[in-house]
């Protein structure tokens, strides 16, 4: 399923499929529904044997440019400028910005393999996940999602993080829900 978390608005282009690749939140509303929406559906899906597996976006947040307001798909209000999502919450200090050596934040040179990991990948916003409290929010959602009922994760952006980052918040994960999986069952991950 396409990532099920609060994404950014955007009216120019009009709400591009893409809007759902810049997170606000990890609140469960988003283009497709809202949390008991997306929970009838688990549930509904599990009980027939169609399991789920969701598009997952921890790399970044927001565009730089993508401003300031409620503009997002649950309305929460967030900051791009100021690089602050207080629905999570993150701060600027919990992005790449120091690490990055390039001018103006973007990966320019995709030989070089610390800019493709520790800068902007096309302006998003880019998550520092060697922070144990970075870790801690993105593992947090994804618990959410597998205690729920869901049964892995296709995870977005996967060439823009550290590996050492990914192998850290995959260990944070629980076991799938055992209402439908077996006791031990490890969700299924699919890294792009
Ligand atoms: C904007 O979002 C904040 C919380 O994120 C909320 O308190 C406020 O009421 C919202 N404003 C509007 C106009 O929806
Ligand atoms: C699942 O397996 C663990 C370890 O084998 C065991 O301790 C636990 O009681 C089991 N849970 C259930 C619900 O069967
Ligand atoms: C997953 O299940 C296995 C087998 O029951 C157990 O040993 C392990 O501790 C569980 N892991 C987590 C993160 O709950």
């Amino acid at each position: 399923i396409s990532p099920p978390n609060e994404h950014i608005v955007l009216n120019e282009p009009w709400q591009p499929w893409w809007q759902r690749y810049q997170p606000i939140s990890y609140n469960l509303c988003s283009r497709s529904g809202n949390e008991e929406e997306f929970i009838d559906m688990v549930t509904r899906c599990n009980n027939v044997g169609v399991n789920i597996y969701a598009d997952v976006i921890i790399n970044h947040m927001s565009g730089s440019s993508g401003g300031e307001g409620n503009h997002s798909s649950c309305g929460s209000w967030f900051s791009a400028s100021k690089k602050d999502f207080p629905s999570v919450p993150y701060s600027a200090w919990d992005f790449n910005s120091n690490k990055c050596k390039t001018r103006n934040g973007d990966i320019e040179n995709y030989g070089d393999i610390f800019q493709v990991r520790d800068c902007q990948l096309v302006s998003l916003l880019d998550l520092a996940l060697e922070k144990n409290y970075v870790r801690s929010k993105v593992a947090e959602y994804m618990n959410r999602l597998i205690d729920l009922g869901v049964a892995g994760f296709r995870m977005d952006a996967c060439k823009h993080m550290w590996p050492g980052d990914l192998e850290n918040v995959y260990g944070r994960l629980h076991n799938l829900s055992l209402r439908w999986f077996p006791n031990g069952s490890r969700p299924f991950i699919f890294q792009e």
